[in-house]
C-alpha cells in the first residue's frame, strides 16, 4: 500500500480504513525497504540485535496477520496483539474516532481480538520462513478475567502458550478500555502481577507498557517492582485519558484513548522521569505521537532505546517508517553521534 492509498484510507469510515489496510500489507501492496539500514543506527534492546530502532506500536495489527509484511515495509520491530487467552469482540461501534485537526485518533476497540489459538497458529506458521526482523507480542486479559480479579492468570497463560514463537512480549497494563485494567499499575496487585509473569516467562525479555497518566509518585514503585521481578523493560507510553484544551476536533469529547500528536509532549515527559530514576541500563521503548525524525530523536535523547507509532501511520502512511528511519540517521550524524546508543537520555 502507498502512501497515496493510507491517505485515500482516511476518505472511509476508520475501522473500514484499518480493515482494508491490513489486506492491503497482507497482499503486498506495502512498501519495500530497498536500502538497509544506516548501519549508525544498529542497536541493542534487552538482548535482541535491532538494525534500526523504528517499530511499529500494538493494536495495528491485533491478529499477527501481517508481521511479515510490516518488517518488510521498513519497520525495524513490530508488535502485534493485543491478544487476549479467548476471543472477544471489543467494545460496540463506533470506536475509532479521527481527530483529524489534531493529527490525533481517539480509540475505544476494548481488546476486540481473535484470541490465542488463532493468534498462536498465525505465528507458528510464519517461523518456517520469517522475515528478516523482531517480532513482539501484546499480551492482554479478558474483559471478564478483570472484572473477576483473575487478569494474573490470563497473562500467564499466554506467556506460556507463546513462549518459543516471538521474540519479546509485552504486559499491556495500561489500554484505558478495559475497566479495572490500569489499576493494575500500583502496589501489591502489581507486585502480584509480576511475580506471576516472571514465574510463567521462558526465555524472551518482557516488557510492562505503562499509562502516560501516571504520576510522578508512581514512577519509583512501578521500578523497584520491576526490578524486583526482573521484568527487562518499559514501553511508555499507551494511550491517554486526558484531553487537552488544545484539542480542535469535533470528536475530542469521545471516551477512549487518545493517541497521536498531542501525547508526543506528555509521553516524552513520562519517558524522561523513568529514565531518570532508572538510570542508564533498564530498556525503554518510547511510545506517543512520533510522526517524524524529529520526534523520534527527541524520544531518544529522553530516554529511549528504541521507539514505536502507530497514529501518524493513518495519516502519513507505511512509507513514515522509512522516512523516519533514514532521517533519524541523519539527525544522529549531525549532532556528531557514531551510534545511537551514544544519544540515547542525552537530554536527561
Ligand atoms: C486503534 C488503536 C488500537 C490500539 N491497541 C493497542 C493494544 O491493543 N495494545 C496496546 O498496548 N496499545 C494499543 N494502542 C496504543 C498504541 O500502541 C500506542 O501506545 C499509542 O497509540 C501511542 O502511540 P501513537 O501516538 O504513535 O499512536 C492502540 C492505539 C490505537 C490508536
Amino acid at each position: 500500500m502507498s502512501d497515496l492509498g493510507a491517505k485515500l484510507l482516511t476518505l472511509l469510515p476508520p475501522e473500514t480504513a484499518h480493515r482494508t489496510a491490513i489486506w492491503g500489507m497482507k497482499q503486498g501492496f506495502g512498501p519495500k525497504a530497498s536500502t538497509p539500514a544506516d548501519p549508525i543506527l544498529r542497536t541493542a534492546l534487552a538482548g535482541m540485535e535491532l538494525a534500526h530502532p523504528v517499530g511499529l506500536a500494538a493494536g495495528f495489527d491485533k491478529n499477527a496477520e501481517a508481521p511479515d509484511a510490516l518488517l518488510n515495509a521498513g519497520f525495524g520491530f513490530v508488535e502485534v496483539g493485543a491478544v487476549t487467552p479467548r476471543p472477544q469482540a471489543g467494545n460496540p461501534q463506533p470506536r475509532l474516532f479521527r481527530l483529524r485537526e489534531d493529527r490525533a485518533v481517539i480509540n475505544r476497540m476494548g481488546f476486540n481480538n481473535e484470541g490465542l489459538d488463532a493468534v498462536k497458529a498465525r505465528l507458528e506458521a510464519r517461523q518456517e520462513n520469517p522475515a528478516p526482523g523482531i517480532v513482539g507480542v501484546n499480551l492482554g486479559a479478558n474483559k471478564q478475567s478483570v472484572e473477576r480479579g483473575e487478569s494474573a492468570e490470563d497473562y500467564a497463560i499466554l506467556l506460556k502458550a507463546l513462549s518459543g514463537l516471538a521474540d519479546f512480549f509485552t504486559v499491556n497494563i495500561s489500554s484505558p478500555n478495559t475497566p479495572g485494567l490500569r489499576g493494575l499499575q500500583s502496589g501489591t496487585v502489581l507486585d502480584d502481577l509480576l511475580k506471576r509473569v516472571n514465574d510463567a516467562r521462558w526465555a524472551e525479555p518482557v516488557f510492562l507498557k505503562l499509562a502516560p497518566d501516571l504520576s510522578e509518585d508512581d514512577v519509583d514503585p512501578i521500578l523497584e517492582t520491576v526490578n524486583r521481578h526482573r521484568i527487562s523493560g518499559l514501553i511508555v507510553s499507551n494511550t491517554t485519558l486526558a484531553r487537552p484544551e488544545t484539542l480542535q476536533s469535533k470528536h475530542a469529547g469521545e471516551k477512549g484513548g487518545l493517541s497521536g500528536a498531542p501525547l508526543l509532549e506528555p509521553s516524552t515527559a513520562l519517558l524522561k522521569r523513568f529514565r531518570k530514576s532508572a538510570g542508564p541500563d533498564l530498556p525503554i521503548i518510547g511510545v506517543g505521537g512520533i510522526d517524524g525524525p524529529e520526534a523520534a530523536y527527541a524520544k531518544i535523547r529522553a530516554g529511549a532505546n528504541a521507539v514505536q507509532l502507530y497514529t501518524a501511520l493513518i495519516y502519513q502512511g507505511p512509507g513514515l517508517a522509512l522516512r523516519i528511519r533514514d532521517g533519524l540517521a541523519d539527525l544522529l550524524k549531525a549532532d556528531g553521534f557514531e551510534r545511537l546508543a551514544d544519544a540515547v537520555g542525552v537530554d536527561v
